[in-house]
């Protein structure tokens, strides 16, 4: 250390002491990745041997195949962007997240891939907008779309589906491994709670406009792809309101931690605060949001616990050739 810049004076940086918590924070997500790693092979002949063999109700088979199919090829998706992050991340603690993930991600992909195996389903190909959905986050070169895509949108999805297929106890080997996931997932979140403000800090008006734009259109590839799967989620006893309920959920914790973590590096005092610049936050523009009303109407709209035929006109109108579309969309990317 010079003579010139002594003191130190940014060593009682508040700012340079959160940056260095959230570096802390990422590369504790690779520690605690090891610590909590649990052994694919070993578990899952333990589960089978506990109910003696995976037994899937015949006339749930096809629907919980497809479900299979989207978390399976899911699953794979996230090993391959995770491994690009890795390698792309330029910051250290940022490449030990990623690289743990890679690690959960590849026994996530060929424990299911086995339990599949072990079940007789035979898994059908990717609907169309489920793979158009993953295909996206494939295809981006853009490392904040990758993140945001994969960490905060499909990781999302992940989740609702893990925890419904859990509470519906559909078959109890999986219903056994699912929490496996779920806590494995909601590790992953982290990396993008953590590290997605800092890229999307090197963003422009129009690149953050454009990552709004992204985002809207994941959001509505996964929308379609839940309303085409309307009555699989109905014959595997999946309500899809309260998945939609629990993707909100999780979507308000995320952003509620995003500025969390900004709000400490502002020198922030805690939830008022927090809530009173969440309409401001720079690290919180160009995500696509809407407020809890907003998420409620749209919840009440999508799933209004009747039938169409028994809606108001109007109502029936909408939700009818919303489900029209999304039918014919996925029939147009499969
Ligand atoms: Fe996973
Ligand atoms: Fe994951």
């Amino acid at each position: 250390m010079s003579a010139k810049n002594w003191p130190p004076y940014e060593l009682l940086d508040d700012r340079v002491e959160a940056a260095e918590a959230r570096t802390r924070k990422l590369a504790r997500i690779y520690h605690v990745s090891q610590e909590q790693a649990w052994d694919g092979r070993a578990l899952l002949a333990q589960l089978i041997e506990r109910h003696g063999g995976v037994h899937v109700k015949p006339e749930q088979q096809e629907s919980l195949g497809k479900i299979l199919s989207i978390l399976l090829w899911g699953e794979l998706a996230a090993w391959s962007i995770s491994a690009e992050l890795a390698e792309k991340l330029d910051d250290v603690d940022a490449k030990m997240a990623a690289t743990s993930q890679v690690f959960d991600e590849a026994r996530h992909f060929y424990v299911l891939r086995d339990y599949v195996r072990a079940a007789g389903i035979t898994l059908p190909r990717l609907g169309g907008l489920s793979k158009k959905l993953l295909t996206e986050m494939l295809d981006t070169h853009d490392l904040a779309r990758k993140l945001i895509g994969m960490q905060l949108l499909v990781e999302n999805i992940a989740l609702v589906l893990f925890k419904q297929i859990g509470d519906a106890r559909i078959e109890p080997v999986l219903t056994d491994l699912l929490p496996y996931y779920e806590k494995d997932e909601a590790r992953h979140v982290g990396l993008g709670v953590l590290y997605l403000p800092k890229l999307m800090q090197g963003l422009g008006r129009v690149g953050r406009a454009r990552m709004w734009l992204f985002q809207l259109e994941v959001n509505l590839l996964s929308l379609g792809s839940g309303l085409n799967l309307r009555e699989d989620f109905h014959i595997l006893g999946l309500d899809p309101r309260a998945m939609t309920d629990y993707s909100f959920k999780l979507q308000r914790d995320v952003f509620r931690r995003i500025r969390q973590e900004d709000d400490r590096a502002e020198g922030g005092d805690g939830e008022e605060h927090s809530r009173a610049r969440a309409e401001q936050d720079p690290n919180l523009k160009g995500m696509f949001r809407m407020s809890r009303q907003g998420q409620q109407r749209f919840t009440g709209f999508l799933h209004p616990g009747k039938p169409l035929e028994e809606l108001d006109p109007t109502h029936r109108f909408f939700l009818g050739g919303l489900i029209k579309a999304a039918a014919a969309t996925n029939r147009m990317f499969s």
